[in-house]
């Protein structure tokens, strides 16, 4: 193919063209359409830019921009047709653009790159999608703490090894999952400042000669600053970075948290029921009702930690400043970005919609030995030294296994021949209530202690 029949925006120099399945492999516009929107955002700041500076005439200027506009109304409109020759977004958008306005278009890349401009692109991109992930994960933070404060008093097992450990409140294991979600969010929002940068102006990599206003394109993209090096701003993508790992913590959080739901909702704990709208049923078993949601959220964390992996790989090696590796940047944040911000929802959706089975949770921690630390601590609180309590409780637990009963269950005569320290109050001691309320130690699962973590919540999210 010669150079009239595919002439490329780049191709001056050039006396053959690429063959078609080439150029396919070094092509973005297949998934990179997907900044068109912002692609053509920053065009405007950049063509305002250069005819407030004087670097084209303002009558130039608006030509483009009157261009740039109707090609946002007609990518709105669904009108824009990319086509894989002109490589990616940039070189489609402008080529669409000549097609409507004719050679002033060409004005448009005067003292920029793709280098600059792709950059300015994905932080744009980001920076909204960022702000999408801190509002769903404000709703899921939310959805917790009211759950919480409605289980405040609610009693359930609490593991470890996943075997019961002590009991504990259900609100109090609902807080846990607040707090990890809130230095998410926290993590997200310190990604947004180093997201919240400039690169327009670095162009290729070294500045330009004309006499750009960074700070004006920087402030029309409603960025907070411009990035301070040119080479940086064209060559690093670690706030992308930054963003994957963000999301895969996330992700292992709600991962963490769907593996439980998984679990609760088995016969085998029947803790709580998820709702219709988010289970499904089974081809063959007509008394399935699956968990595939939470299954789905626990399985996509792999694909998320796959993203964080593969763009860490690719970064890993590339000298200052742009290298083609550099395209590779996108699908894996796309596709995290369209995987994370449905999975906050559906998480959301299934946590507001379940039923919660109190008196099973409470029940299981009745036929266990959940307190017998209760026992060896009322030992010590009076006076014993903890280890001997810890050994006369293992063996009493030793026994009662044998017998086939429980701490509860053991005659207050057995107990007062183990140890003259065990009075009647015992029983009540064993209580999981009791063993729950009184855990009252600063962070602890004590009733009050959840009480005084649900309202800092509430008021930390009431100031956001
Ligand atoms: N599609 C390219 C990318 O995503 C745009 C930048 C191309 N720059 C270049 N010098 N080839 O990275």
């Amino acid at each position: 193919m010669t150079q009239t029949e595919n002439h490329k925006l780049w191709g001056g120099r050039f006396e053959a063209s690429l063959e078609a399945w080439v150029e396919e492999f070094g092509a973005s516009i297949s998934f990179d359409q997907k900044m068109a929107e912002f692609d053509i955002t920053g065009s405007l700041a950049h063509v305002t830019m250069l005819g407030e500076t004087g670097i084209i005439s303002s009558d130039e200027a608006d030509q483009i921009k009157q261009g740039l506009k109707e090609l946002l109304v007609d990518f709105h409109a669904g009108k824009l047709v990319f086509d894989v020759t002109n490589e990616d977004i940039h070189m489609n958008i402008e080529s669409l653009l000549t097609a409507k306005i004719g050679p002033v278009a060409g004005k448009l890349h005067t003292a920029r790159s793709r280098n600059d401009q792709v950059a300015t692109d994905m932080h744009l991109y980001l920076k909204a999608k960022l702000s999408e992930v801190l509002e769903k994960l404000t709703a899921l933070r939310t959805c917790l703490v009211t759950l919480a404060d409605e289980h405040v008093e609610t009693i359930m097992p609490g593991y470890t090894h996943l075997q019961h450990a002590q009991p504990i409140s259900f609100g109090h294991h609902l807080m846990a999952y607040y707090q990890m979600f809130t230095r998410d969010s926290e993590r997200f929002a310190f990604n947004i400042q180093h997201t919240d940068l400039s690169p327009l102006g670095a162009v290729a990599l070294a500045g330009t000669t004309f006499p750009i206003d960074r700070q004006l394109t920087s402030d029309l993209m409603g960025f907070a600053a411009p990035y301070v090096n040119s080479l940086d701003a064209v060559s690093d993508r670690d706030f992308i970075l930054e963003f994957l790992a963000n999301s895969s913590i996330l992700m292992m959080h709600m991962s963490r948290l769907c593996e439980e739901l998984i679990n609760w909702c088995s016969h085998e704990y029947q803790f709580v029921s998820l709702s219709d709208a988010y289970s499904t049923g089974s081809s063959i078993m007509p008394q399935k009702k699956n968990p595939d949601m939470a299954e789905l959220i626990r399985g996509k964390s792999g694909r998320v930690y796959g993203n964080l992996v593969g763009f860490l790989t690719v970064m890993k090696s590339l000298p200052l400043a742009y290298n083609k590796d550099l395209q590779e940047d996108k699908e894996g944040m796309f596709d995290t970005v369209e995987t994370i911000l449905p999975a906050l929802a559906i998480l959301t959706g299934m946590l507001e919609t379940m039923t919660v089975n109190t008196a099973t949770m409470a029940q299981s921690t009745e036929k266990d030995f959940s307190n017998a630390t209760e026992l060896a601590d009322y030992l010590a609180a009076k006076g014993l030294p903890f280890r001997e309590a810890h050994e006369i409780v293992g063996k009493l637990v030793l026994d009662c296994t044998k017998v086939g009963h429980y701490l509860q269950d053991v005659p207050l005569e057995v107990y007062q021949s183990i140890s003259p320290l065990i009075e009647a109050d015992i029983y009540q001691t064993l209580q999981s209530k009791t063993a729950v309320e009184r855990r009252n130690s600063l962070g602890g699962t004590g009733f009050e202690q959840v009480k005084v973590q649900v309202q800092q919540a509430k008021q930390v999210l009431a100031s956001e």
